[in-house]
């Protein structure tokens, strides 16, 4: 009797398994269907030259492809031996991650044209813009009750939210992120960070008494929730006092209060941004999306867990654990071999480093089309720039004055979208953008 359950229960698991191929084999054979020979070769050119990519210029990591053309794996060499445990579980980090590099490209290129900013014509156009998004983006907002009272809701998010966009995508040229890392102690980077045409720090990072390794210059400062409620000490940090401070969590009371009471004159913004999943939460992951939406090139300085790290500390205080150190690296690793950021660290000192393989801008933006196809991306298909915008709204002109003199690549582009402003509709299914038309002056 025990065996012959036995046997049923095997024969019905192994039945069961084979179901579960048969359909996953078949949606992906329907989904991998949509795509032409020569959409299939680009998904293909991408593995290769990513691999290659990520042996060159990832100091021991390694990429291996997994199932159908988007699955890698980045693996970090055998000896590694992980610090980080995840406090929950008390389990080590793993030594290998896989990540969707389809998923990656599609979503990183929308960035580059994206507004990260939240302003009240995104609010205004959102479908339930005011009672459900603006509403959980206050925090306390169960009191709100759905913003009832909308006056009192404006209120609460008026310090921090412009009518129109601040900045515009490519407004500002080569720009530097910087980590909080500790590494950052062992190279004098100082110099060369100053020269960059925007910097970008995180949280309560100082300068003073750092500027040999970390440079002076401060253009936007990526905040969570524990620096906003620091407003005041925040922004000493940057004696210019011109830092512009964006809150990557929700408005509250007592930050409004700094704001008027203090009072704090540095522009302060909400970001919007997309969605990444798990692997891209903190703070340092914003900070990069962030520029990515308003510069050309990203470079990026104190992030780095290079082989040989003991333990994750920060330059400007006690060691500090930190979080999912492997994973982070094994993501700017991916980041890095699409071609959208270069890492520095002290054992990638070189300021003109060449970051070798990188796919191609052809390669990239072949297998960009076939991603959002194969993900089935609103637009996908079309080469229209405007292609993923599934709601359209008319808005105002934006003031001259917002953006003065912006550079020629930024023109470039805004010809290419007529003036139009793309948001990110966060949970989207298929990452469709809400996009704001508005009177566009093709002189300027
Ligand atoms: C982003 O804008 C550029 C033009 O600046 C365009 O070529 C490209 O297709 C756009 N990408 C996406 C994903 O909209
Ligand atoms: C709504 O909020 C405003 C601003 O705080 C307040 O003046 C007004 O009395 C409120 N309206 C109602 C109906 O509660
Ligand atoms: C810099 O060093 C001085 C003297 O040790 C100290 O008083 C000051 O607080 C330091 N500044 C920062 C931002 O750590």
């Amino acid at each position: 009797m025990r065996i012959l359950r036995l046997g049923f229960v095997l024969a019905f698991s192994s039945g069961f398994a084979a179901i579960v191929i048969y359909i996953t084999g078949v949606s992906n054979l329907n989904a991998l269907s949509v795509l032409s020979e020569d959409e299939l070769e680009a998904l293909q050119a991408l593995q290769t030259d990513f691999g290659k990519c990520v042996r060159a210029n990832g100091l021991g990591l390694e990429a291996v492809s997994g199932e159908g053309y988007c699955q890698v794996s980045i693996n970090f060499p055998k000896d590694t031996i992980p610090k980080w445990k995840d406090p929950k579980t008390g389990e080590v980090e793993g030594l290998s991650y896989s990540f969707n590099l389809c998923e990656a490209v599609a979503t990183w290129e929308q960035v580059r044209n994206s507004t990260t900013i939240l302003t009240k014509e995104f609010i205004d156009a959102l479908p339930n813009g005011w009672t459900d998004y603006a509403w959980k983006r206050i925090n306390k907002g169960v009191h709100l009750n759905n913003c009832e009272n909308r006056t009192l809701c404006m209120e609460k998010l008026s310090l921090v939210l412009p009518e129109t966009p601040p900045y515009i995508p490519r407004q500002f040229g080569r720009c530097a992120v910087i980590g909080n890392s500790g590494d950052l102690l062992n190279t004098r980077f100082g110099k060369e960070i100053d020269a960059y045409d925007a910097v970008v720090r995180e949280n309560g990072a100082p300068v003073q008494n750092y500027t040999d390794y970390v440079g002076t210059k401060s253009t936007f400062r990526l905040l969570n929730r524990g620096s906003a409620k620091a407003l005041d000490k925040v922004v000493e940090l940057d004696e210019s006092r011109k830092e512009a401070l964006i809150i990557k969590t929700t408005v509250h009371d007592i930050m409004n209060q700094m704001i008027r009471e203090v009072p704090i004159h540095n522009p302060v913004y909400l970001m919007l941004g997309a969605s990444f999943g798990s692997a891209a939460k903190g703070t340092g992951l914003k900070a990069l999306e962030f520029a990515l939406s308003i510069c050309d090139s990203v470079d990026m300085y104190g992030f780095t867990v290079d082989p040989g790290y003991k333990e994750w500390t920060r330059y400007f205080s006690e060691s500090r654990q930190g979080h999912t150190p492997l994973h982070g690296r094994a993501y700017y690793q991916m980041m890095e071999c699409l071609g959208l950021i270069r890492i520095h660290s002290p054992m990638r000192p070189d300021p003109n480093r060449v970051v070798k393989w990188v796919p191609s801008h052809n390669v990239i933006s072949a297998a960009t089309s076939a991603s959002e196809k194969l993900l089935r991306r609103a637009g996908a298909g079309s080469s229209d720039p405007l292609r993923a915008c599934s709601i359209i709204r008319r808005g105002i002109k934006r003031k001259t004055t917002a953006i003065p003199s912006p550079r020629k690549a930024a023109i470039v582009h805004q010809k290419l979208v007529k003036g139009t402003t793309m948001y990110p509709l966060e949970h989207h299914p298929g990452h469709g953008q809400l996009c704001i038309a508005r009177p566009y002056d093709p002189s300027r």
